[in-house]
């Protein structure tokens, strides 16, 4: 079958591509009020908590401090977990004190259980209990009736847990002919007045058209069976949803919670829609909206000048977030009268979760810099993986690359046009019927020569492997699977079977070590014929998308391993394939190199596999725009390699925007051009000489940049540190680039600007920084921070800015691909702050083994630029990686004075350096240095 025949997106099946997506939209997938657990959650009445805590029940045992709380009116107990942790987090954890059966608590997201530390218990009364966190600067203080918490920093209040009230906890139940309770669910009376009214009355949802007036409380609120459409969710094990409200204190902006093709700073949700965490296959997503797409990533942070916190909530069944800012009145006394107490409106935010199953499980990030709190969260989830090299590089990739013959012409077409690239792509079609692990006999007769040609080249390719597995006995890994019991079964036990694009499939059941480890295996070169070791993995449509069913997804009441629906662990389907193609890939080179994965759904600790990118996008502007937030917003979450398809995947980009989105995409971390089947081929050259010379320049220029790149990656994985930055990360006292979000920094040293709009001849920039220096990276002017300005752009390139005060190391020259640069010399770009100083560092390894890891086979350079003189030194003695490159080429830029002489000093003695200065620029640069770069030396400006 033909992906024309299976595929049921309009662009494929009609006639005119993209009409009509959004009326789809609207069909296809879910408003909050079509959605039972919200409708559920959202009759709780603010301020009116029917939880107590039990507060003679509390423990205080191996770091852990436990309590019941109990619902006021069912009596049902539950039980409240405080925990420290280590590095300044508290966690808390809500379940049943007895539940009917387990309730679904995530495994496998956090690196290990997190090393508790302990709380003294400082006051208990009837009313409140106050626990001080050893580490002396965080409080817990529990009220009792009716239950909330705060949690406070310095004595200052930071988090309010449950003070609007909406804890929200469904207890396992009989089903109702079992039972004798009448009860449907945990609210107060009140709730249940207004449930029994609403339930009277029809409810909202637009394609809710079965239910009908006289359907049981039960039906209606979707407790044991959920109608959408003609779909209906039958839930063995009744409702489970749960809930709770977090207040955050002085604070006005948040972030995070990808994915969403929304702004980065997260908007106020009481006119529209919740955040939706629900990973969905939205082809052509609509852009500023809140609807789940295809990651999620339940992690939101809070920033202001003096602190920022996050909240984690470990929970991977459909959530919901709310986002409320509000002033409250705060009374202060005024300085010069104390006695006179005046109110004053502090700023809040509103937080409130709302998850389908699970327990509560969430993790407060005490901060209290942005740092710490990335910090923190990695200690939980863990830091990016060091990619390999190769994959830092420019990506080319299209649905599909018909076949052996397109592929070889592609592949001379970029050395043809001189442009660098490092890996081919290919997609479904390249498979035999949509069979992963196999080839299209007749277009891929040959794929080890096709791949020996690449390799002969230098270059990598990615295939394709989607976690749908077609229905097909003669198919051996379907054969296996199904041997195994390795698939997804249905409510009745069955092997579930759904639609995708090789027409009926499987699923396999990711969630199963036993599936994972047997998936893993099938990437060994043994058993993956005709896969050479050049051959790395895409993960695509593991939302996992499911044509024709709800949502296009799978549907909640499939089960998995140890019996656990479908809706307890949707969000995890996506992070469990792509950790077992990343263990395949390693295993398959004996543990000895770097996976390469590119997943499209993704969750909390994703970042450890791979990278991620964003979908189908459009060839538009508006979605240009939107790649910059989205992309913050998945940096913020530790996802830092991620892209967007550059030129849009659906539809035709205008010479104009392709350009743009190369500029764009050439300062993004995952950096692929992409484009949908049946759209104009454009490779970079297809747009006339004087497009091709723009995209060659961008690419060019990646490639340069390429040692900065890798540098950051290597920071991001040993120290959480952002690859891309939102402004208010790397300026956090700067309050007008809290929500400047059209702009970003690259590591702490590169300013990027992209050009979003077409036709225009200049954008606003925000400088950012008291005292901060800031010179076009490629002009070498100066432009004094803070500051707000038009820089004029022309179609040649977009604004970069390098910040005072760095020192970023580049290529002098630009190879074919990576690996033709192995022995490229070095520059060395010194931009010099107002007191004439800079720093910067270079990380190099072998680009593609774990060696780096294991046995120290790397070198961390440090270079300083203090009093005129230029060091390079050690940033990690243990590093014992012999690096043979020379440093060729040292900008200096922001020197005040030309010098009269400038020598070099290394382990061979002393020698003059060439150099020519620029007066108007200030600009120093030194020639022909050959210097080792990796050496220690000194470079005297006199
Ligand atoms: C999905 C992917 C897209 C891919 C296509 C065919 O739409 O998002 O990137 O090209 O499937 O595999």
């Amino acid at each position: 079958m033909s992906s024309q025949e299976s595929a049921p997106n309009p662009t494929v099946q009609g006639e005119d591509p993209l009409e009509g997506l959004l009326l789809e939209h609207k069909s296809k997938f879910k408003t909050c009020s079509q959605i039972g657990f919200y409708r559920r959650q959202k009759l709780l009445h603010p301020d009116q908590s029917p939880y107590l805590a039990q507060l003679d029940t509390l423990k205080n045992e191996n770091g852990i401090v436990t309590l019941n709380i109990i619902h006021q009116e069912t009596k049902v107990p539950l039980q409240l977990q405080v925990i420290a942790v280590e590095g300044n987090i508290v966690r808390l954890k809500i379940n049943e004190l007895s539940p009917l059966k387990p309730r679904y608590e995530v495994p496998d997201v956090l690196v290990k259980e997190p090393t508790t530390e302990r709380f003294n218990i400082l006051l208990q009364e009837t009313e409140t209990v106050v626990l001080e966190h050893t580490n002396g600067t965080s409080k817990v203080h529990i009220h009792s009736q009716p239950f909330s918490i705060m949690v406070t920093q310095e004595d200052k209040e930071l988090f309010g847990i449950n003070s609007q009230g909406f804890l929200y906890f469904e207890h396992l139940r009989l089903p109702p002919e079992k039972s004798s309770s009448t009860r449907p669910f945990n609210c107060c009376s009140k709730c249940l007045f207004s449930f029994r009214t609403l339930s009277r009355m029809r409810e909202p949802a637009e394609t809710d058209t079965k239910v009908q007036p006289d359907k049981s409380e039960q039906d209606v609120f979707g407790l044991w069976k959920e109608e959408f459409g003609n779909f209906v969710d039958i839930k063995a094990h009744g409702p489970s949803s749960v809930g709770l409200d977090f207040t955050l204190y002085g604070f006005e902006n948040v972030y995070g919670l990808p994915e969403h093709a929304d702004i980065h700073c997260l908007k106020d949700t009481r006119e529209n829609e919740a955040y939706r965490l629900y990973n969905l296959d939205v082809f052509g997503y609509r852009v500023y909206d809140k609807m789940g797409t295809y990651g999620s990533v339940p992690l939101l942070l809070a920033h202001k000048p003096s602190n920022t916190c996050g909240i984690f909530w470990l929970n991977a069944s459909e959530t919901l977030v709310e986002i409320h800012s509000k002033a409250a009145l705060q009374s202060h006394s005024q300085s010069n009268s104390p006695d006179i107490q005046k109110q004053k409106a502090v700023p809040k935010m509103d937080i409130r979760w709302m998850s389908e199953s699970g327990i509560v499980d969430v993790f407060l990030l005490l901060g209290p810099m942005p740092q710490n709190v990335f910090n923190q969260y990695a200690q939980l989830t863990g830091t990016q993986i060091l990619p390999p090299l190769f994959s830092l590089g420019y990506h080319q990739c299209r649905w599909n690359y018909e076949d052996e013959a397109d592929v070889e012409a592609v592949d001379s077409g970029f050395d043809e046009h001189n442009i660098p690239y490092d890996v081919m792509w290919l997609d479904i079609e390249h498979t035999d019927g949509k069979r992963y692990f196999t080839w299209d006999p007749d277009k891929f007769p040959d794929p080890v020569k096709m791949q020996k040609k690449l390799q002969e080249k230098r270059r990598k390719l990615v295939v394709i492997s989607d976690p749908h597995i077609k229905v097909d006995p003669n198919y051996t890994l379907y054969a296996e699977a199904k041997k195994r019991g390795y698939f997804v079964k249905d409510r009745k036990k069955q092997n579930f079977e759904g639609s995708c694009w090789p027409g009926v499939s499987s699923y396999i059941d990711f969630t199963n070590p036993a599936a994972r480890e047997w998936y893993s295996s099938q990437f060994s070169l043994d058993k993956y014929k005709n896969a050479t070791d050049i051959l790395f993995v895409w993960n695509d449509m593991n939302e996992p998308s499911v044509f024709y069913a709800p949502e296009m997804t799978m549907p909640k009441d499939a089960v998995h391993h140890q019996g656990w629906e479908h809706r307890d662990l949707h969000n995890l389907y996506g992070f469990y394939q792509q950790m077992s193609t990343s263990e395949g890939l390693i295993q398959r080179s004996g543990g000895k190199e770097r996976p390469f994965v590119l997943t499209r759904s993704f969750f909390a600790g994703s970042q450890r596999y791979g990278a991620v990118w964003t979908g189908d996008n459009k060839a538009e502007w508006e979605y240009l725009k939107i790649s910059v937030p989205m992309l913050l917003s998945l940096s913020v979450t530790g996802i830092a390699f991620c892209g967007a398809d550059v030129g849009g995947f659906v539809g035709d980009p205008d010479p104009e925007l392709f350009v743009r989105w190369y500029q764009a995409g050439s300062f993004q971390p995952f950096f692929r051009g992409h484009a949908m089947q049946g759209t104009k081929r454009r490779e970079p050259w297809l747009f006339g000489e004087e497009n091709t010379l723009l995209i060659r320049k961008a690419i060019k220029e990646r490639y340069t940049l390429l040692p900065y790149w890798y540098l950051l990656f290597y920071k991001a994985y040993r120290t959480a540190e952002l690859v891309m930055r939102p402004l208010w990360v790397e300026f956090s006292k700067y309050e007008d680039a809290f929500t400047w979000e059209s702009q970003y920094m690259l590591g702490n040293a590169l300013l990027v600007a992209p050009v979003l709009d077409s036709g225009v001849k200049s954008i606003d920039v925000l400088f950012p920084g008291t005292e901060e220096y800031w010179y076009d990276f490629r002009k070498y002017t100066l432009v004094k921070g803070p500051h707000r300005q038009k820089v004029a752009v022309t179609l040649e390139e977009i604004p970069v800015f390098q910040r005072g005060g760095s020192i970023i190391p580049m290529r002098t020259t630009v190879g074919k691909s990576t690996a033709w640069m192995a022995s490229s010399p070095y520059e060395l770009h010194v931009a010099l702050d107002r007191k004439g100083l800079a720093v910067g560092e270079l990380y190099v390894d072998d680009g593609y083994s774990l060696q780096y890891l294991h046995e120290h086979m790397y070198s961390h350079r440090r270079f300083t630029f203090s009093e005129n003189v230029l060091r390079s030194s050690s940033a990690d003695k243990k590093g014992c990686y012999i690096v043979d490159c020379i440093l060729e080429k040292v900008y200096i830029i922001g020197l005040k004075k030309s010098p009269s002489k400038v020598t070099a000093h290394c382990s061979g003695g002393k020698k003059m350096v060439e150099f020519t200065y620029n007066n108007q620029l200030c600009l120093l640069s030194l020639e022909n240095l050959s210097l080792q770069v990796c050496a220690d030396w000194e470079i005297h400006i006199v």
